[in-house]
C-alpha cells in the first residue's frame, strides 16, 4: 500500500471520490461497521478514513460555505445541526468508484428518514420526520452525510482530507466488480 505523499493522488477519469461522514448518532449507536459494510459490498473503495471531533469553524465551512444550509434550510436548522454534529466524534470517509457521488447518495437515501425508502441507510437505520424534528427543535439524526453532487464532493474531500491522508492501492473490485476493457 502506498501513500502518495509528494505527488497529486491520481484517480481514473471514469471514477469519482465522495465524502461520507458517519454522524455522532451512528458512532454512539455502534453502527459504523454495518454502514461501512454496505459501501464495501457495493465495491466502493475506501481511500480515506479517520475519527475526528471537528471544531465549530470546521463544520461552519462544511455546512455553510460549501453546503449553503442557511440559505437552503434556514438559520434555525443550521444552529440545531451544528449542535447535533458537535455532540460527539464522527468517522470521516472518502469513497471512490464509478459514479461514486450519485451512487452513494442513492444508497444513503433522502434527507428525511421518514420518506427514505427501505433499503437505504437512512430508511433502514432511522425513522423520524422533518415535522417531528422541528416540533422538538432538534436536528434530524439521519446517520450519515454524503456529498450532494460532484462539485460539493470535490470541495468536501479537500476540506476534510489532506493529500497525505488519501491512499492509492489496488482493490479486488478492480478485477471483479468494476469491469474494464483489457488493453
Ligand atoms: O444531508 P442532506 O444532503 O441530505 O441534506 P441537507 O439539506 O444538506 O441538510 C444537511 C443536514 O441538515 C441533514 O442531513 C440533516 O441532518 C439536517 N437537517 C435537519 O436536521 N433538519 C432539517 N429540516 C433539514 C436538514
Ligand atoms: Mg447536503
Amino acid at each position: 500500500m502506498k501513500n502518495k505523499t509528494s505527488k497529486k493522488v491520481k484517480i481514473s477519469k471514469i471514477e469519482e471520490r465522495t465524502l461520507v461522514l458517519m454522524k455522532p448518532d451512528a458512532v454512539k449507536r455502534g453502527i459504523v461497521g454495518e454502514v461501512l459494510t454496505r459501501f464495501e459490498r457495493a465495491g466502493l473503495k475506501l481511500v480515506g478514513c479517520k475519527m475526528v471531533f471537528p471544531s465549530e469553524a470546521h463544520y461552519h465551512h462544511h455546512y455553510e460555505h460549501i453546503g449553503k444550509i442557511i440559505s437552503r434550510r434556514g438559520e434555525k436548522t443550521f444552529d440545531v445541526l451544528l449542535s447535533f454534529m458537535r455532540g460527539g466524534p464522527i468517522l470521516a470517509l472518502v469513497l471512490e468508484g464509478v459514479d461514486a457521488v450519485s451512487l452513494v447518495r442513492k444508497m444513503v437515501g433522502p434527507t428525511e428518514p421518514k420518506t427514505a425508502p427501505p433499503g437505504t441507510i437512512r430508511g433502514d437505520y432511522a425513522h423520524v420526520s422533518f415535522a417531528h424534528a422541528d416540533r422538538e427543535g432538534l436536528a434530524i439524526p439521519n446517520v450519515v452525510h454524503a456529498s450532494g453532487n460532484i462539485e460539493e464532493a470535490r470541495e468536501e474531500v479537500t476540506h476534510w482530507f489532506s493529500e497525505t491522508e488519501l491512499f492509492s492501492y489496488e482493490s479486488a473490485h478492480e478485477s471483479f466488480t468494476i469491469p474494464r476493457r483489457k488493453h
